[in-house]
């Protein structure tokens, strides 16, 4: 369990914010770091060429490791739309083949796969929501049909979880492609691409990862890393660091997923914010920031059940992130009570998304019953 890191974050003590799946609190260390990279590219002539490439290098090595992996999988993307779009390029449908995809599932991991249907024939299985969880009615849909999996590790509406190492079992069986959105699970609940052995993960950047908005990560398969990127960049072929060569035009690319960068992808300031963060996270440990995540929300689980407020049960929920709803539905003026009260969070449906994060006090919990109540 790690201790209060408050004062490591730029929240004010009279905001109690509970809305990291909306965009995470901001390090200190991370607006220093922004701050000095708008200071370094506002003198243009002090910027090596290295500064292109060794910024991005570690934030491929420290994101790699946050997937249990080294960097080779790693390319910087600059949206989930844009991770899932490489995906799409990387794998067939067709017709009589199928998508299986979660019930309100965000849209960046909807849209490409219906333009690709649409374009090569096929069609998407929608998994209902079930009492029982998410695993066992992806199970149930997977069959000799399917041709992609292409689903998150927790639902963001409510952080329900889904167990990806059985989906992947179950998808592999069929010899379907496992493609996961963990944009709202990366960095604050372990995730190991060994063990799940996906074809694709995607995950923004700005939210549990506390880094820059624009600047994602897309973790690809060694199966796949000859593919084909969306882009034919510079900056992702070989020796792209001799500046004065760069019209000695070469066809062979970076090794590992570097093809898969998005243009630009060196954005110095970006870069600099979520170097600083995922150095954050991969010192806390993303087991120990998933532990104590996972008490703060035990706890308001516990709270808030008193006054009437629900969540899904313990076994099918991730500890970071939970969507509570009440049997009346919500109250008339309930946004305008947050507000008052410098409650932040989320309503997404008839779900109350609370997130917290390291910087949640016992004062802030203490606010968010106060207006529950
Ligand atoms: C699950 C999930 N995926 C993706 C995104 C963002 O997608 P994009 O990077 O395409 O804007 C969000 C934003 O809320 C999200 O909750």
């Amino acid at each position: 369990m790690l201790s209060d890191q408050r004062h490591l974050f730029a929240v004010p003590s009279d905001v109690a914010y509970f809305n990291s799946a909306y965009f995470g609190p901001r390090l200190r260390s991370v607006t220093d770091a922004g701050r000095a990279a708008i200071d370094l590219t506002g003198a243009p002539w002090t910027v090596q060429a290295s500064v292109f490439f060794d910024p991005v290098e570690q934030l491929r090595s420290t994101v790699g490791a946050l997937f249990g992996d080294d960097s080779e999988g790693i390319a910087l993307v600059s949206s989930v739309s844009y991770g899932i779009a490489v995906a799409a390029a990387n794998l067939t449908i067709g017709k009589g083949r199928t998508v299986v995809i979660l019930a309100e599932q965000f849209p960046s991991n909807v849209y490409a796969w219906r333009a690709k249907i649409e374009r090569e024939g096929g069609d998407i299985v929608t998994v209902p929501r079930s009492t029982n969880g998410w695993t066992e009615a992806i199970l149930d849909a997977i069959d000799s049909n399917t041709a992609v999996v292409s689903i998150p590790h927790c639902h963001w509406t409510d952080g329900t979880l889904v167990d990806l190492e059985r989906v992947g079992v179950a998808a592999r069986g069929v010899g379907a492609a496992l493609v996961v959105d963990a944009s709202q699970s990366f960095a604050a609940v372990p995730l190991d691409v060994k063990s799940v052995q996906p074809d694709f993960v995607v995950s923004v950047g700005y939210k549990w990862q506390l880094g820059y908005y624009g600047l994602g990560y897309l973790w690809v398969a060694e199966q796949h890393r000859g593919g084909v990127p969306l882009e034919e960049g510079w900056a992702t072929r070989k020796n792209a660091d001799d500046f004065t060569a760069l019209v000695d035009y070469v066809d062979q690319y970076e090794p590992g997923a570097r093809r898969f960068d998005v243009g630009e992808r060196s954005n110095f300031v970006g870069v600099a914010m979520s170097n600083a963060a995922t150095r954050q996270i991969a010192e806390w440990g993303v087991a120990n920031v998933a532990e104590t995540l996972g008490s703060t929300t035990s706890d308001i689980v516990r709270r808030v059940a008193e006054l009437g407020w629900f969540a899904v049960p313990d076994d099918q929920r991730s500890g970071h992130l939970i969507g509570i709803r009440h049997p009346n539905g919500l109250p008339d003026g309930f946004a305008d009570r947050l507000a008052s009260a410098g409650v932040s969070l989320s309503v997404r449906g008839d779900s109350v998304r609370i997130a917290p994060y390291l910087h949640t006090t016992d004062d802030d919990i203490e606010r968010l019953i106060q207006v529950l109540r």
